[in-house]
């Protein structure tokens, strides 16, 4: 399957990659703790956070400069097992509760996608939220961020992990 390229929103990942990375903060900065505190498994070696869609890299290049000790793992198509207890956030355009889309510009990204298959397309927060439940995800923010956007996190239920 091919992929829409990466640059067909030119300048995007430059402009939301603050944004990202303030949001994922209180995350990552677990993540640094846990390391540090030594509640990481030793089995299993340290925490790993997996970018899924990595794209130009831009963002994973910012996360390891802000948070160095963090074993980062960009991918562009990736299926990796989830711990009981990770977590995975979500960032991007959704469409809006009532049905609605937040700018010109989300519309027309909509209808690009449904144009290559109806099922496509931007997706609800409470729907996405829905199937997230089915295979044991709990939504534990749902932050707003600029343009419309939203960053999800959801956390798989289960005993390994700590709140940020
Ligand atoms: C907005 S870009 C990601 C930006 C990236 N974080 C950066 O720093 O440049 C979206 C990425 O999602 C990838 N993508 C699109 N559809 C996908 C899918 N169904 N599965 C996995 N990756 C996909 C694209 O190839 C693209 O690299």
């Amino acid at each position: 399957m091919s992929y829409p390229s990466i640059n067909s929103v030119a300048g995007s990942a430059s402009r939301n990659r603050d944004a990202i990375l303030d949001a994922l903060a209180p995350f990552l900065e677990q993540v640094v703790s846990s390391s540090k505190g030594g509640t990481s498994n030793k089995e299993e070696g340290p925490e790993r956070v997996l970018e899924i869609s990595s794209g130009s890299g831009e963002h994973v290049v910012a996360m390891s400069r802000r948070w160095p000790d963090v074993e980062l793992w960009p991918s562009e198509r990736n299926e990796e097992q989830l711990q009981p207890g990770g977590w995975v956030a979500v960032y991007g355009a959704f469409m809006q509760d009532d049905g609605t889309f937040a700018s010109e510009g989300d519309a027309k990204f909509h209808e690009r996608f449904t144009s290559l298959h109806p099922d496509f397309g931007l997706r609800k927060v409470p729907d996405v939220e829905a199937v997230a439940r089915c295979y044991g995800f709990v939504m534990e923010q749902r932050i707003p961020m600029p343009a419309g956007n939203w960053m999800l996190v959801f956390r798989l239920r289960g005993t390994k992990g700590k709140q940020p």
